[in-house]
């Protein structure tokens, strides 16, 4: 089989990797892919928003499955127009996308189908002085969410009624462009945030795992948020009696709603839920796996993951059960001083060559470039440094041991990647 993967990051990097591991693949390409995708895959030169060149690419190198990573060309029809050209495609089409790229869509969805979340209302930007008001008198803190994409900056959690109007002011004024006509307003949820992956064959939905990631810059979770700085998997906080009212109530009344609506959801359904008092709550979907938890979810699962995303695409999941590494994960992702803001590019990486071939350590490749044989940092995100172990606690250790003897003054990383569960696990009785 040919399978040509779409996107450039660490989750990329995380399919790449496990799909070179399946005997089906015979050939691999990824567009435009990076230094260590390179190792596993034919990386060619067309960027993931260029739709029509990615269906040409895929047409001329007769590819017989293309799995697309990040969200944009899936919001932008790329699974629809593989399709009509008669090329199995692993995602959603752009009608099933609206679960994440209108976060408005969503929420009226939710209501129409139960489907625990947070109260929220709309406004479009011809409604400003309506959300205005509502934002004086509702409780705080309140939450503004830009309704389209927005590249993780688009949610603000406001404590204050002016921080949520300035909130409002700025999408409303277009920073987000057309991301920002319409503003979710939305309550404040109290609990612990954890994520879920679904694999749905638009009908079928199988357990693809758990995995927590860690969204703010620094340690402490302080700092900006960022598109995450590093997860582990499983998620301890998803025990198997709150991981069956997930299911129960939020995934399958999803996919049986787009499936009745005439929009089936394939591919993966990625929940980000907050565990509140009153039993989990959806906080968002995405429409594909999450960077960085792909990289810590796909090194756990021991079935055939091409075999996994050709069944998806093809809507026969039926017959499939997955198969699990009795292993954790955790990944540290190693970014560029100065991310999320501005940093500079072209730093040289050393020192990886030593740990080539280590047991249970993986290293994923999210913004790097070769050049005469030097390793250079090209992205805010970098390298995520995957340790597996019989425990967090070992997989972790693994990660750290080996951040340890990379040479890169100018990267940084969070020294307390896993360290909350860890905590929580000891203070149990
Ligand atoms: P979203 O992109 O909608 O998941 O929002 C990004 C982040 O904002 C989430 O991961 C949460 O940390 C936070 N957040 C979003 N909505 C809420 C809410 N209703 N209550 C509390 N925190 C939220
Ligand atoms: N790590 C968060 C995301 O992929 O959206």
């Amino acid at each position: 089989m040919r399978v040509l993967v779409v996107g450039s990051g660490g989750r990329e990097h995380a399919l790449c990797w496990s799909l070179a591991a399946s005997p089906l693949v015979t050939e691999l390409l990824c567009a435009p892919g990076n230094a260590g995708i390179a190792d596993q895959a034919e990386c060619v030169p067309v960027r993931a928003e260029e739709v029509e060149a990615l269906v040409s690419l895929a047409r001329e190198r007769r590819i017989d499955l293309v799995l697309v990573g990040p969200e944009q060309p899936l919001v932008l029809g790329l699974v629809d127009r593989l399709r009509a050209a008669g090329i199995r495609a692993f995602g959603p089409t752009a009608a099933a996308a609206r679960l994440e790229a209108s976060k408005a869509f969503t929420k009226v969805f939710c209501a129409r189908r139960g489907i625990p979340t947070a109260d929220s209302r709309i406004f479009r930007r011809s409604e400003a002085e309506a959300a205005r008001k509502h934002v004086r008198t509702a409780p705080v803190p309140l939450v503004v969410k830009a309704d389209g994409l927005a590249a993780g900056k688009g949610v603000i959690v406001a404590e204050t009624v002016d921080r949520a109007l300035a909130a409002l002011d700025d999408a409303f004024s277009g920073r987000f462009g057309r991301a920002g006509e319409t503003v979710v307003i939305e309550e404040f949820l109290e609990g612990e945030e954890a994520s879920f992956f679904a694999l749905c064959d638009g009908e079928r939905i199988l357990d693809l795992g758990t995995a927590q990631d860690h969204k703010r810059a620094f340690d402490g979770d302080r700092g900006p948020n960022t598109g995450g700085m590093g997860a582990y998997s499983p998620a301890p906080v998803l025990d198997e009696a709150t991981l069956a009212r997930v299911m129960a109530e939020i995934v399958e009344p999803t996919v049986r709603g787009m499936a009745e609506e005439g929009t089936p959801f394939r591919g993966i359904l990625y929940a980000g839920l907050m565990l509140t008092a009153d039993g989990p709550k959806l906080l968002e979907y995405n429409v594909r796996f999450g960077d960085p938890e792909a990289q810590v979810v796909l090194p756990r699962l021991a079935t055939d993951f091409a075999e996994l995303a050709l069944a998806t695409a093809e809507g026969r999941l039926g017959e499939t059960k997955l198969a699990w590494r009795p292993l954790h994960a955790l990944t540290v992702v190693m970014a560029s001083r100065g991310y999320p803001g501005d940093y500079p590019k072209g730093t040289e990486i050393r020192g990886l060559e030593t740990l080539a071939g280590e047991e249970n350590l993986i290293i994923f490749h999210a913004g790097t470039r070769r050049e005469a044989g030097r390793l250079l940092a090209v992205g805010g995100r970098v390298l995520d440094v995957t340790g597996l172990g019989a425990s967090l606690e070992e997989a972790r250790a693994r990660a750290y041991a080996a951040i340890d003897r990379i040479d890169w003054p100018e990267g940084f990383c969070r020294r307390d990647i896993g360290l909350r569960a860890l905590l929580r696990d000891e203070a149990r009785p």
